[in-house]
């Protein structure tokens, strides 16, 4: 009987994602060399600092001073990279590792969405792979979803909420009634944030998520500068009260959709009605809504961030590197120059929360400015704000366009009554 074969890796980076890595893989060991076919080997690690605790220890195994001289090593078949960052020493470690024909395994989200099509390029007169499964959704197959399992289809459109961090922080807010300073320093201390957290609350971690689907979906050089981005920073515990009381949860919305040969691209804050599945994503799970033209809708719901589902996937990605010699790289890449929708050609419906003077007659101002732009209404709440003279007044409208609603609200925070800058929610069907 033939022997099994080795399969050596380097792992760089060892914190929240890449303990977890090292403590599934030991823990697995002799599953995951069965599933494997190859005995599974840690070779070299690698992280800033070698004095650092880490939970895991690090005296079994060589620890090198130089990560990029891992991609070098004769005795390594793959490069771990769990470090971050879209440029710099992760960009360094993916080109050297296709380079120097090592599998490259990454949960690097910023890297695949500035790099991701180029890099896939690279690999296309190659014998080894990159994978990045855990770089979107953390332990929601939804790469190899979309490569494989839907590899028939045409994909149509992708619904996702694709950041664990701001479920998590709204779903606190709206169920716990925590701050959102309170509940964001939650999402650090259990692992879910990034290095930079604004990377999350400003939408930028999400959009990274919601290109690397369109990458895959619809084969295109994804340009993260084109996609409408708004994260969750302006929400209030006001916000999330109103819009409870009008049967609506508030959700972070990533929307990529191919329309007429342009494509909608989106981040942003979404109302959608408390019945619906979408509301019911909690914590830190996310949730992938892709239309194929044969499969229909398809639903993935999963933890979307943190040390052990994170884990899951950068491991199930290296027993998947350990598996193939090559198999096919399934993205059709393209080269169209497909246009992006402006966000200002939206139809819907809009929540709306403005900050006034508690003064007779302001409503009344709000609503024939609306009116004048063509806006109707389908709920309105005006409420007094406890120990201020000021009032909350909350207006739904029915369906209208994002360019009248701009344009009203832009005279609407001219009026000498309005005390804080109005703010919008979109409301969408899902
Ligand atoms: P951490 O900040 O916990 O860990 C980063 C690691 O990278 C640390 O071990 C650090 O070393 C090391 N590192 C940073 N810069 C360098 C450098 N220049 N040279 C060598 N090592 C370096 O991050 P996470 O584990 O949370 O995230 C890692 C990656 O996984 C990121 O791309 C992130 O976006 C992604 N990800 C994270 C998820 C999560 O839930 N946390 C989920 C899905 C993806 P040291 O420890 O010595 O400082
Ligand atoms: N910071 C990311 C999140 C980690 O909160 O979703 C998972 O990619």
């Amino acid at each position: 009987m033939d022997s099994i074969k080795d399969f050596s890796l380097g792992i760089i980076g060892l914190g929240t994602v890449g303990t977890a890595t090292i403590k599934l893989l030991e823990e697995q060991l002799v599953n995951i060399t069965k599933k494997s076919g190859k005995n599974i080997i840690i070779k070299a690690i690698s992280a800033r600092d070698i004095s650092k605790p880490r939970g895991i220890n690090i005296n079994k195994y060589d620890w090198e001073e130089s990560p990029i001289k891992l991609t070098e090593r004769e005795d390594i078949d793959a490069i771990v990279e769990l470090i971050g960052g879209s440029d710099g020493l992760a960009k360094e470690l993916a080109y050297s590792a296709i380079e120097n024909n090592k599998y490259f395994i990454t949960a690097n989200k910023a890297l695949i969405a500035k790099h991701g099509y180029d890099l896939n390029f690279r690999i296309s007169n190659k014998t080894v792979q990159i994978y990045y499964e855990a770089a979107v959704a953390g332990a929601i197959p939804v790469i190899n979803g979309i490569k494989d399992g839907l590899v028939a289809n045409n994909i149509l459109e992708i619904y996702g909420i694709l950041n664990g961090t701001c479920n998590y922080i709204l779903s606190d807010m709206t169920n716990n009634g925590k701050t959102f300073e309170e509940s964001l320093a939650k999402a650090q201390e259990l692992g879910f944030a990034e290095a930079d957290p604004s990377f999350d609350i400003e939408g930028i971690d999400s959009a990274q998520k919601l290109v690397i689907l369109g990458l895959l979906a619809f084969g295109i050089e994804p340009d993260l500068n084109k996609v409408y981005v708004e994260g969750i920073t302006s929400i209030s515990a006001e916000d999330i009260k109103y819009t409870n009381r009008l049967g609506y949860k508030i959700k972070l919305l990533c929307i990529a959709k191919l329309v007429e040969n342009k494509l909608d691209f989106r981040v942003h804050p979404v109302l959608c009605t408390s019945e619906s599945i979408t509301a019911g994503i909690g914590g830190a799970l996310n949730a992938i809504f892709i239309k194929g033209d044969y499969s229909k809708e398809i639903t993935f719901i999963g933890e979307g961030a943190g040390a052990e589902p994170t884990a899951s996937s950068v491991v199930s990605d290296i027993i998947n590197a350990a598996r193939s010699s090559k198999s096919v790289n399934n993205i059709n890449l393209l080269n169209s120059n497909y246009e992006y929708i402006n966000i200002m050609s939206r139809k819907g419906k809009y929540y709306l929360r403005f900050i006034v003077k508690d003064v007779s007659g302001v409503l009344a101002s709000i609503t024939s400015i609306l009116n004048e732009h063509s806006i109707s209404l389908d709920s309105v709440i005006q409420d007094g704000n406890k120990g201020e003279d000021t009032q909350f007044i909350i207006i739904l409208t029915h369906l209208c366009d994002e360019l009248d609603i701009i344009n009203a609200i832009k005279k609407i925070d001219n009026l000498e009554t309005i005390i804080n800058k109005s703010y919008l929610i979109r409301v969408e069907n899902i």
